[in-house]
């Protein structure tokens, strides 16, 4: 594994939030989730690069960042649009028709699960239980949750993003 100059891909700013969540914690290590929150949402997503700069920030190998990052839904390994739509698909969502819910927004968009708009601006992806099982079936849009989706008024959810 290449050396990573980690202030060449993380900004001054992200490095001090990174330093101070740290302080919070007994090990370095346990800092890695808020580290990745926070180059997300400065880089869109989780590159290479930026795993091997979060594993130098705090002093971890690269492996141990990837693991956090690859382990939670909530952080984009691949690059996602502007407005990442994450489908819940587990039990009470699937048994509530999510699978149609994604059918829906793939047809609409006119992309495959997992792909991004060409516009850049959704990319839509399966995503585990969200917390919200009461309102099965749902979906986030960024960190926007909406729930009771149906198929036909789906559009309607995703109007306040489309300009
Ligand atoms: Fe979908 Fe919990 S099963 S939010």
């Amino acid at each position: 594994m290449n050396p990573i100059n980690q202030t060449a891909v993380l900004s001054a700013s992200l490095i001090e939030k990174v330093e101070k969540e740290a302080t919070k914690y007994p090990t370095r290590r346990a800092a890695v989730k808020s580290a990745l929150r926070y180059a997300q949402a400065e880089h869109g997503w989780i590159s290479e690069e930026v795993v091997k700069a979060v594993a130098s920030l705090l002093a971890l190998r690269p492996i141990e960042v990837f693991e956090v990052a690859t382990f939670y839904d909530m952080f984009y390994t691949q690059p996602v649009g502007k407005h990442p739509i994450r489908v819940c698909t587990n039990v009470s969502c699937l048994l509530r028709g999510s699978g149609k819910i994604i059918d829906a927004l793939c047809e609409q968009l006119n992309v495959e699960l997992g792909e991004t708009t060409p516009d850049g601006r959704f990319t839509v992806l399966e995503a585990e239980c969200l917390g919200a099982c009461g309102g099965a079936p749902m979906m986030a849009v960024g960190n926007d949750y909406h729930e009771d989706l149906t198929p036909e008024t789906i559009n309607q959810n995703l109007e306040p993003y489309r300009s």
